[in-house]
């Protein structure tokens, strides 16, 4: 009998759905392979393509189709909102200087720093134990002028929710551009520019049932950003280069189910996260839920558990036919808790004991069942491992 797999690494991508492969695969083969910058009926196909896509976009972020710019996903995405918005500000002769949260992903923290690189000034905002952030630091740094300040909407490893409506307003308020990565949230909580004065918001396809490889940032001021790739005149020439038509459809499709199945979802995954919390504290009375005291999006959990290290946990999930992730990094060998749960303070030693199980749309009870039946052995042969070697 082959053994039952458990996917509960949704945070980190997700298969494509059928009526998302069914959607693109015509822009893939003889009948619409057009370029959309061709004149002639095929060009023009593959341009209704993305134009419809762009539509579909604009209309569930509130936003217009033509502030819609297609990424190779969500890290690009990011990337253009930071370095763009340091470079449109530094020509303009504003100031030469990002601000952005100590627990960003990496592609918005290294974006950050690259603007360092290029002369620029990094200011790093640090959050509470939570993970929300600290909003002195945050007014501070507006204070000193900014060319961009970007806060994630949704952490990808607890979870936590940013007061994204009010940040973006304090910095509208301010005259800076706000950047939100909301490639965690799209599809699990409400994301909505229609009240949020956000200049530029990223999104990524394959955490939401598309491809890999397609995102895309609205853009809502075309003067807030320089393009970081330069090429033809594509999108505006912000993002130029042939654009993925299928990934394109496949994100205008998942876009579209997203918006017409989160209210019911998040619901589903919000009981199934909180069900799965409670059953593994009373299994391990003693783990620790990271960011539980903050408004968390539904399909995160992130558990340290005390005495074991994420790599052996993972590795005994995985064995057991379980996939989640780790919250620690192996970095120089040595195995270092993740940067945002250092971030938020937590120590050292729940840091590397930290697993982050996300869900997803086909995640089921029969999952959590899995993981609870599982989790004793597991923990017991982790933790006597654990005792051995520190004796
Ligand atoms: C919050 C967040 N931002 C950005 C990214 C990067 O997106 P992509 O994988 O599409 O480059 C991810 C992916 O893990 C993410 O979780």
């Amino acid at each position: 009998m082959t053994k039952r797999l458990v996917y509960l690494d949704n945070a980190a991508t997700t298969p494509v759905r059928p009526e998302v492969l069914d959607a693109m695969l015509p822009y893939l083969g003889k009948e619409a392979f057009g370029n959309p910058s061709s004149a002639h009926r095929f060009g023009r196909a593959a341009r209704a393509a993305v134009e419809q896509a762009k539509r579909a976009i604009a209309e569930t972020v509130g936003a217009e189709p033509n502030q819609i710019v297609f990424t190779s996903g969500g890290t690009e995405a990011d990337n253009l909102a930071v370095i763009g918005a340091a470079l449109a500000s530094r020509d303009r002769g504003g100031p030469f200087r990002v601000a952005v949260t100590a627990t960003e992903h990496k592609a918005v923290l290294a974006a950050a720093h690259a603007v360092t690189h290029l002369g620029g000034e990094e200011i790093i905002l640090p959050v509470s134990g939570s993970g929300t952030v600290d909003e002195a630091a945050f007014e501070a740094a507006l204070a000193r002028g900014l060319a961009l300040v970007s806060v994630m909407w949704v952490n990808n490893e607890v979870g936590t929710v940013q007061p994204i409506e009010r940040l973006a307003a304090r910095s509208g308020d301010a005259g800076v551009p706000f950047h939100c990565d909301a490639v965690q949230a799209f599809g699990k909580v409400p994301v909505s520019l229609r009240d949020v004065p956000c200049t530029l918001l990223t999104i990524s396809g394959h955490k939401i049932g598309s491809p890999k490889g397609i995102g895309a940032l609205v853009v809502r001021d075309r003067h807030a950003v320089e393009p970081i790739i330069h090429g033809g005149g594509q999108q505006f020439g912000i993002r130029p280069g042939t654009e993925n038509v299928p990934g394109i459809v496949a994100l205008g499709k998942a876009v579209e189910l997203a918006a017409q199945e989160h209210v019911e979802l998040a619901a589903r995954l919000r009981a199934l996260r909180d069900d799965f919390e409670g059953r593994v504290l009373a299994i391990v009375p003693d783990a620790v839920i990271n960011g539980w005291t903050a408004e968390r999006a539904p399909h995160v959990s992130n558990v340290s558990i005390p005495g074991t290290d994420s790599e052996a946990l993972l590795m005994h999930f995985d064995l057991a036919g379980i996939a989640c992730s780790s919250g620690s990094a192996c970095s120089t060998g040595a195995v270092e808790p993740s940067h945002v749960l250092t971030a938020m303070g937590v120590p050292r030693d729940l840091g590397i004991a930290a697993l982050r199980f996300s869900f997803g749309k086909d995640s089921t009870t029969d999952d959590v069942d899995a993981v609870i039946a599982a989790l004793p052995k597991i923990v017991e042969k982790v933790r006597s491992l654990a005792a051995v070697l520190h004796r």
